[in-house]
């Protein structure tokens, strides 16, 4: 079988699909990998280190994806007229594409899939039990935008981190409050402390308490009560009352008086993202602060962060709102998320290198999208039971 790996042409995206050790490991499969020239450029993987990881390399996209039984992607595939170049159109009737396909905002895709004839799996939607682990896409990618926002804090604050104390006079530790301690917040906590900051963090969810604590970082409660039924089954957070809103911005507008950087993460799965940090709160922030909003692209948890920019406000107060940060760090979001990619081939590529799609896994039935020209995939199909709904997002 072969295998199509393309350079991303959508905007803001330096990652790529496969790694030189994907590429190797999936050759070992009995797999056939064609990599189109130059795929690997904006994650620093050259045409050379993927031919000699055992790759072919082909000259553009349409002859990668025109032969390959499995298309892997970072971004949904360019589709229509208007793209630079449509490469839905060049993958094969019956051919398998997996990749980070954002359903619930993309619709439209979807019934093109169906349409192709095309096995499509989003691997967002992979569940977050023990057997997924290794595939978890949305921890891989989390953990770096994490560790990258602390980093891109630092650049635009005109201040050190850590505490020195030279000759020349005492330069006081910065302060980091970390907002929503998940994923990618808890590694923000981790590198704000590598770098010498004083952090605290606060979170919706009880058990996030516990995890800050053991990085280091100070946890400010807004509601304990409130916190212990603030978690979903799966360990999501629960979209928080207007009471607990605003005790959270008394609280937090407190803190804020001690506060250098600001590292935002809250998400609530398929809705927009809370604002955290209403315009009055920024306001009441020391010049030369500086913001990071990593929930950006879901609407943003701060009043005023606008996509893909750096804000400066009237007090001197930068908000960052970088779009797709794990492709700011392109190589090793490339070597995780193709190491996701190449766990998930394992679930349906057999030992003879054959596709083997069980359509009762527990893992396909929550990523397969479309099959054999339908849509299949509960979260999608029309008027599912209540149950299938919540499954795959709360797992
Ligand atoms: P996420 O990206 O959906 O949200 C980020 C964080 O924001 C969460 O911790 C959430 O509680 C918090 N948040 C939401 N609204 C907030 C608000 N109004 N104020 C303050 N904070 C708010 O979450 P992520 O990072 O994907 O992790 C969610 C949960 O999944 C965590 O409990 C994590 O430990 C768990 N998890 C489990 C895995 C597994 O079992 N395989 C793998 C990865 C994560």
């Amino acid at each position: 079988m072969k295998v199509a790996v393309i350079r991303e042409r959508r905007a803001h995206e330096r990652r790529v699909a496969a790694s030189p050790d994907s590429i190797k490991r999936m050759t070992a499969m009995g797999l056939d990998i064609l990599v189109e020239s130059g795929a690997g450029e904006g994650a620093g993987f050259t045409d050379n280190a993927f031919a000699a990881a055992g790759a072919t390399i082909v000259p553009e996209p349409t002859a990668a994806l025109g032969a390959a039984d499995i298309v892997i992607k970072v971004q949904r595939p360019m589709a229509g007229s208007a793209a630079e170049h449509d490469e839905l159109a060049s993958v094969r009737r019956g051919a398998v594409l997996i990749g980070l396909l954002q359903p619930l905002q993309y619709p439209a895709d979807i019934d093109a899939y169906a349409a192709a004839g095309i096995s499509a799996f989003a691997m967002e939607l992979v569940p977050r039990i023990t057997r997924a682990q290794a595939m978890d896409v949305l921890s891989s990618q989390a953990n770096l935008a994490g560790y990258k926002a602390v980093i891109d804090a630092a650049d635009e604050f005109n201040r050190a981190f850590p505490m020195m104390m030279t000759a020349a006079g005492t330069i006081k530790a910065a302060r980091v409050l970390v907002m929503g301690a998940g994923v990618a917040g808890l590694q923000a906590i981790a590198t704000a402390r590598r770098l010498g900051a004083i952090v605290s963090a606060t979170d919706v969810r009880a058990a996030a308490k516990e995890q800050v604590e053991s990085l280091g970082a100070t946890f400010i409660t807004v509601d304990e009560g409130a916190s212990r039924s603030a978690e979903t089954a799966g360990g999501y957070a629960r979209e928080m009352g207007e009471d607990y809103q605003r005790r959270q911005r008394e609280k937090i507008t407190e803190a804020l008086r001690r506060t250098d950087v600001v590292i935002c993460t809250a998400l609530i799965p398929g809705r927009k993202a809370p604002v955290l940090l209403t315009e009055a709160m920024v306001a009441e922030m020391a010049p030369g602060s500086v913001i990071v909003d990593l929930a950006v692209e879901a609407g943003g948890n701060v009043e005023g962060s606008q996509p893909g920019v750096i804000v400066t406000t009237q007090n001197g107060v930068k908000i960052v709102g970088y779009l797709n940060v794990p492709s700011r760090i392109a190589a090793d979001a490339s070597q995780l998320y193709a190491r996701n990619v190449l766990s998930f081939l394992g679930l349906i590529v057999d030992k003879e290198g054959r596709l083997a799609i069980d359509p009762n896994d527990e893992i396909i039935k929550a990523t397969l999208l479309t099959r054999d020209g339908a849509i299949v995939n509960p979260l999608l199909t029309p008027s599912p039971a209540p149950a299938a709904i919540a499954a795959p997002v709360a797992e």
